[in-house]
This record gives structure tokens, sequence and C-alpha cells, in this order.
């Protein structure tokens, strides 16, 4: 996070941070991204490497060639390899088998990229990470709501899951979070109930209810059990004053998109796990959040790529 603000600072200032000139890297994208792709490829322009861009069809990844063999490959040509795709133990196979570091550019189960970048927020919203009391709400048990628990217990933050019993993160995860937050001094609790919940909270944070490689029949059910979490203008009153709304992106807030109106159409919603006027509100930093995707990715490579 410090080495993302330094770089911020530096791009800022016009200050030139190509010092991974002539290095090479691979950008493997089996779900499709705008944040996560434009910002590995501007930070790797911006730290001087060359970027090669697979699409969800343009490979033979899965197909015709094994997660082992492409690992091996690309191995010897790049110097570094993003995978954006479904299950974990995909990109975990793929950094086994590659000799050049990994990234993590989402997975069904985590979205570690995007946790810096939150982080990197709040840090310069607040002036701190201590002591700030984080709800997620909406569907806690996939990749958003698992990476930002971890995070929160690793930094000891104060973490809420406030979405229906359904939709709270595994059994297993939540213990494992719990042990990290008994040395940290984070806290995890998980609820359902709106006002308890989000009750003097520093920041809400929500994500959309139906993610990237789910078949469109749950939207029924997720309407059904997730719109008493919708985000709006009643649970960030009844947060602290000062509280921000933040949200990975992309968002259904009003009938721009073809799913938001598809999704208008069959169920009469006009905005979903957020209202536009949150979205819009002054309390809303997620353009923020989205910038600070493409400086902490540039932290991360710089960070991890061996000279
Ligand atoms: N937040 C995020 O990962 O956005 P993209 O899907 O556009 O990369
Ligand atoms: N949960 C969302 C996150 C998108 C950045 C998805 O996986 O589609």
């Amino acid at each position: 996070m410090d080495l993302a603000a330094e770089l911020k600072e530096m791009k800022k200032n016009n200050i030139a941070h190509d010092e991974l000139k002539g290095k090479n890297i691979a950008l493997i994208f089996e779900k499709t991204s705008t944040r996560t792709r434009c910002s590995f490829e501007v930070a790797a322009h911006d730290l001087g490497m060359h970027v090669t861009y697979l699409d969800p069809s343009g490979s033979q990844i899965g197909k015709k060639e094994s997660i082992e063999d492409t690992a091996r490959v690309l191995s010897r040509m790049f110097d570094g390899i993003e995978y954006r795709g479904y299950g974990q133990d995909i990109v975990e196979e793929l950094a086994r088998y590659a000799d050049v570091p990994v990234w993590n550019g989402l997975t069904n189960e985590f979205h570690p990229t995007q946790m810096i970048a939150d982080m990197l927020t709040i840090k310069e919203h607040f002036g701190r990470l201590k002591d700030i009391k984080f709800v997620y709400m909406g569907d806690a048990r996939y990749n958003m709501g698992n990476s930002l628990m971890v995070t929160c217990a690793k930094l000891g933050m104060d973490f809420v899951a406030c979405t229906s019993r359904k939709y709270f993160p595994d059994k297993k995860l939540v213990a494992l979070c719990e042990e990290i937050a008994s040395k940290t001094g984070a806290t995890i609790t998980l609820t359902e109930d709106v006002e308890d919940g989000t009750r003097d909270a520093d920041v809400i944070y929500t994500d959309v209810w139906v993610s990237m490689g789910e078949p469109t029949e749950v939207w029924k059910e997720r309407i059904d059990e997730l719109l008493p979490y919708q985000v709006n203008s009643k649970v960030m009153a009844n947060a602290k004053e000062s509280a921000i709304f933040m949200h990975c992106l992309p968002a259904y807030h009003d009938l721009k998109t073809e799913v938001g109106r598809e999704v208008h159409e069959k169920f009469g919603l006009a905005e979903l796990e957020v209202t536009d006027e949150v979205f819009e509100s002054a309390q809303s930093v997620v353009f923020d959040e989205a910038e600070n995707r493409m400086h902490t990715i540039k932290a991360i490579m710089y960070a991890t790529m061996p000279r």
C-alpha cells in the first residue's frame, strides 16, 4: 500500500518509473474485465514493460492445453503472468508450474488485487485502517466477500457481513479469519440485522448479486433474498455521517446497462445492489477506488518482479 501511494505520487508528478524496462508480462482473462485488465496494462506500460493479452477465447488454455503445460510454456517467454478465471485451484496450479510470478486477477473465491486498492482508498480517506467498522452487504460467500473478510482480519479492522444467513461466508474461512483476528485485534461479525449491522459504520461496501460465470436463472432468488440488503439512503443514514460507500464495480445502479435493463424488464427493479442516489452521492468513493486499482497493481508487480 505504501509503495502504491509512492508510485501514485510519482505518476501525478510526471516522474518516470519505468524500472522494469525490457520485461514482458502475459494477461490471461477467462472472464471479461475493464478495470483489472486496464490497470495491468497501464501499470505495465508505466513500468516500461510489454504486455500480451489473451482473451477468454483467444488461446488454447484449458481447451487444448492443460494449465500445467501452459504455465511451463508461458514461463519461457514472460517475466510474469496475470490470471483471471474460475476456480482458485486453477490459478494455484498455474502458480505451481510457472517459474515466474503469477498474479490473481480474480477467481470465484478471491479477488486479492482489488483488496490493496480498497484498503489504500480507505486509508487515503480516513488516514487509518484501525478501528474502521467495515460492513459488507450482499453475497458474502463469493470472491469479494471472502477477500474483504480476510483482508479486514489481517489489518485489524471490524468486519461485518450483513446479509441473509444463506449468504454468510464459508464456516472454515470464517474460522480462519477469527484466528487471524485474535492476533490483529480485528473482529468478525455475521448478522442478518440491517439496523444493527450497519449502525455507526465507517464503510458500507457491496458488490453485484450475480457474479461472472453464474447462471442467469439465479437472479430471481438473489433479488428475493438480497433486496433487503440493498445499499440505499436508509442504510447510509444509519451509518456514521462520515461514512463512505464502496463497490468494486461494475455496479447495477441504473438502467444504462444491458443486464440492468433485462433484470428491470423481468423483475421491475431499476436499481439493484445499490441505489443510484447512493452511488452518485458525495459519500461514494467508487471512482477513487477504481483509479487505485492501477496504482496498487503497479505496486504488486513492482514488488514481486524478480530483478
Ligand atoms: N473490479 C473489477 O475487478 O473490475 P473488472 O471486472 O472491470 O476488472
Ligand atoms: N463478484 C464480481 C466481482 C467483479 C469484479 C464477479 O465475480 O463478477
